[in-house]
């Protein structure tokens, strides 16, 4: 997982205390509060579950996070398996359901002709695009679903926020290449970025504290201070920058967040 987004998560879930790992889909006239961000989780999840095709029994919840997902879907009565590279994630889902979880990267994942549709909700972006589709494709049962929901890098995009997701036409072009064909897809960046609004307020709310706790002490110890900043002006900057991936308008400008769900076809 690439280090920057992992720290985005790792406020979302450690500093924030949210359960669930995505941005959500916020409505126009939501206030940006905790409670309406926990409203557009739910939101979003139920807007992935509404574009499950209705044949569909059994599902791969691939990138499971945390498992709140993956718990949903069993208890509306799918057969549900869960996917992560990750320990800590392998955990979570042992804890809260009883389901086959796979630890592993799905690069790496080779059982065939199992699902009916695999979920990528914001876990995507961390597959290398060769293999996503050609293991998506193996792991799914004849005419399989794929949904996929993630942001991805505007054509032009620049700064930090370029840096993270696959790049939108490529990953259209490997659709393309891909035996899947493309039965939906959705831009929903619209709803989205609110969720970067309410991370940014926060990271203002600390910094003030730690302003308002310091006071004292830059005004007793100028010098003291600006040693302290020239020594940390390399940490400092890094800093600046990592704010950048939690601007809302960077976000839109370099940025496209979609839902895509694609059809498995059987010619090669
Ligand atoms: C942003 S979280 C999304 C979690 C969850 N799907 C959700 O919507 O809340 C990204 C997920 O992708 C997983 N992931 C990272 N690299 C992966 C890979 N190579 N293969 C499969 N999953 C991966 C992470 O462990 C994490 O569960």
């Amino acid at each position: 997982m690439s280090r920057k987004n992992d720290k985005t998560l790792r406020f979302y879930h450690e500093v924030l205390g949210l359960e669930r790992l995505h941005y959500g889909m916020w409505q126009a006239e939501d206030d940006v509060t905790i409670a309406k961000f926990k409203e557009a989780q739910i939101r979003y999840e139920d807007f992935l579950i509404a574009n499950i095709p209705p044949d569909v029994k059994k599902i791969l919840d691939v990138g499971c996070g945390t498992g709140i997902m993956a718990r949903k879907l069993l208890n509306m009565g799918y057969d549900v398996e869960g996917l992560s590279p990750d320990v800590n994630q392998k955990k979570y889902f042992a804890d809260k359901l009883n389901a086959k979880f796979h630890s592993t990267k799905f690069e790496n994942f080779t059982e065939t002709n199992q699902f009916n549709c695999l979920i990528m909700s914001e876990s995507s972006q961390y597959i290398k695009l060769e293999k996503l589709f050609t293991n998506a494709h193996k792991a799914l049962k004849n005419g399989g679903y794929l949904i996929i929901c993630d942001y991805f890098v505007k054509k032009n995009a620049t700064g930090i926020q370029s840096k993270s997701g696959h790049k939108y036409d490529a990953f259209v072009k490997q659709i393309s290449k891909s035996r899947f064909e493309i039965i939906k897809e959705k831009d929903i960046t619209e709803s989205v970025v609110k969720t970067l609004d309410i991370g940014k307020d926060f990271v203002s709310r600390i910094q003030k504290t730690v302003e308002i706790y310091t006071e004292n002490i830059v005004k007793k110890h100028p010098h003291f201070t600006n040693l302290i900043l020239w020594i940390g002006k390399k940490k400092i900057k890094k800093y600046r920058k990592q704010l950048q991936l939690l601007d809302s308008q960077e976000f839109k400008k370099n940025k496209t967040y979609r839902l895509f769900l694609l059809h498995s076809t059987t010619e090669s």
